[in-house]
């Protein structure tokens, strides 16, 4: 979390002196929330899933769709099963994993509109 906001904000800072100086916009914009509440590594490191999981997402759909393979490691359900919040069940919300760091990016996505955002299997123990 430390990580991606440094990032987003060492981005933004090199970005700020080409915007008008007036507007004051480094720093005050809010950083994204990104919470892991489930442990075990990701399906690649960090850096490469910051840069690419829309399109291991997007190529998994369509090979998904028109050729019928299948690889679990990259599937959308995989990701929400380790993704969602401890709290909500959900990636999604305003301290979604997937929906804050897009809200903050200004991404749009539909998938979850057929795919349901809530994690599955309940975290063993969990007591709600
Ligand atoms: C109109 C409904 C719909 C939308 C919108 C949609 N999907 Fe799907 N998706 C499906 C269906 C149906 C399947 C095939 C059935 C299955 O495997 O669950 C599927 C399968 C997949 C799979 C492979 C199976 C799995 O669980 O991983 C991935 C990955 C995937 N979709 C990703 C996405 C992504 C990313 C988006 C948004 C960019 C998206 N989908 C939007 C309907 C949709
Ligand atoms: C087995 C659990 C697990 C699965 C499955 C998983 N992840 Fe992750 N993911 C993690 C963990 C843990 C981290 C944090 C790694 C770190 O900070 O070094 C992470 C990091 C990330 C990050 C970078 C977050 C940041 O700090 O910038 C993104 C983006 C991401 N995952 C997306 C996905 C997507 C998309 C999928 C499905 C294709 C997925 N993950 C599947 C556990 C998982
Ligand atoms: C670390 C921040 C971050 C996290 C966490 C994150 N995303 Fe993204 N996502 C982005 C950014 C930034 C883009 C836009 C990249 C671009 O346009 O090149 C994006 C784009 C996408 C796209 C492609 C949208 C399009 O129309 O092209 C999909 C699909 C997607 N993300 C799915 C997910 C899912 C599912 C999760 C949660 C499992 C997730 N993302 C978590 C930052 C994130």
């Amino acid at each position: 979390m430390a990580r991606i906001a440094a990032a987003i904000l060492a981005a933004s800072l090199a970005a700020a002196p080409l915007a008008d100086a007036g507007e004051k916009r480094a720093g005050r914009v809010a950083l994204p929330v990104v919470k892991i509440t489930k442990g075990g590594d990701c399906v690649a490191p960090t850096d490469e899933m910051r840069r690419n999981h829309m399109e291991m997402l997007l190529h998994q759909r369509d090979r998904t769709m028109r050729q019928g393979l299948r690889e679990k490691r990259f599937s959308l359900k995989n990701c929400v099963e380790c993704h969602a919040s401890r709290d909500t069940g959900s990636v999604l919300g305003k301290e979604g994993f997937c929906s804050s760091c897009h809200a903050y990016a200004s991404v749009k996505i539909d998938c979850f509109e057929c795919h349901t955002p809530m994690r599955q299997v309940p975290t063993a123990g969990a007591p709600r």
